[in-house]
């Protein structure tokens, strides 16, 4: 037989304060958890919501979302989807967007936005997968997918998908650990220019540029020394190649931005 609905939001609160418990390394007994939590207060408050959003109550249900904000400080729109063991730690001003998708045994800290770029309407929040941590003050802004374990570091700012198992940190937020792998901070900051790790077009460019500099120095030196200039080995192609290589640089640092 299905569970009923009391036994149901038993077991999705009972699941709730254990999520508090393991995560908060402060908390001491269940009655302090019950009556001191403003990050409990504010999940169970949203579930009721929620489910009056479902019905189509939607006034009732924005209703009881302010009080929740008034009283605990966090914001949670009554559309967005929380799974269970979600643990907001600290919590005050916290901002959960309409179409904000939370998995299981989701984490976040005080100051953190789960929002939309813009104006746009439709799915403009971010999913988080389970397991997912988002560190305190970190903005997740889009529709954006965070994959299954992911870590924001405290103070992110995360415009674009994360893979799963990896950590982000900075503005924009950009991965420092994946799979377990510490991403040397060096190549983050400063990509490596060795030519065999260029893209192509770019490498190819700045290849025959360095080539047209020495037989221009070789001529240089010819006519100053009063001999007959070395002839051009060329590259025909070279102002395409440079071309190329301007427009592939243009492209990525678009992309990158
Ligand atoms: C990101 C975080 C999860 C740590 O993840 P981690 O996988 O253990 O990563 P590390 O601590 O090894 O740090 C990796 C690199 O990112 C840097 N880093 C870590 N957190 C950062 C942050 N929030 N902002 C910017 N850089 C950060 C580290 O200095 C390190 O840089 P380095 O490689 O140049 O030394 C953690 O630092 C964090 O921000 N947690 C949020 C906790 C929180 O909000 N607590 C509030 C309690 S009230």
């Amino acid at each position: 037989m299905a569970p009923g609905p009391l036994s149901r939001i038993s077991r999705s609160i009972r699941r709730d304060l254990d999520a508090a418990r393991e995560r908060d390394p402060a908390a001491r007994s269940t009655t302090e958890l019950v009556l001191t939590y403003p990050g409990l207060h504010a999940v169970w408050m949203h579930r009721a919501a929620h489910t009056m959003n479902q019905r189509g109550w939607h006034l009732p249900a924005r209703m009881v979302s302010q009080v929740s904000r008034f009283v605990t400080g966090i914001e949670i729109h009554p559309g967005a989807t929380i799974g269970p063991g979600f643990f907001i730690d600290h919590g005050m001003g916290v901002v959960i967007g309409e179409t904000t998708e939370i998995g299981e045994d989701v984490t976040v800290y005080q100051g953190v936005t789960l929002g939309g770029p813009g104006q746009e309407s439709g799915k403009r929040h971010p999913t988080l997968r389970d397991g997912v941590t988002v560190g305190a003050g970190a903005s997740v802004l889009g529709p954006l997918e965070i994959g299954e374990g992911a870590k924001i570091g405290a103070g992110s700012i995360v415009v674009k998908d994360v893979p799963a198992n990896s950590t982000v940190v900075g503005n924009p937020g950009k991965p420092v650990v994946r799979d377990g792998q510490r991403i040397d901070p060096e190549k983050i900051h400063h990509p490596d220019l060795d030519h065999t790790v260029l893209p192509d077009p770019v490498a190819e460019a700045l290849d025959c540029l360095m080539q047209r500099v020495e037989e221009l120095e070789a001529e240089i030196a010819a006519i100053r020394a009063g001999q007959e200039p070395p002839p051009k080995l060329g590259d025909a192609d070279c102002r395409d190649k440079v071309k190329a290589g301007i427009r592939e640089a243009r492209k990525a640092s678009m992309d990158a931005a």
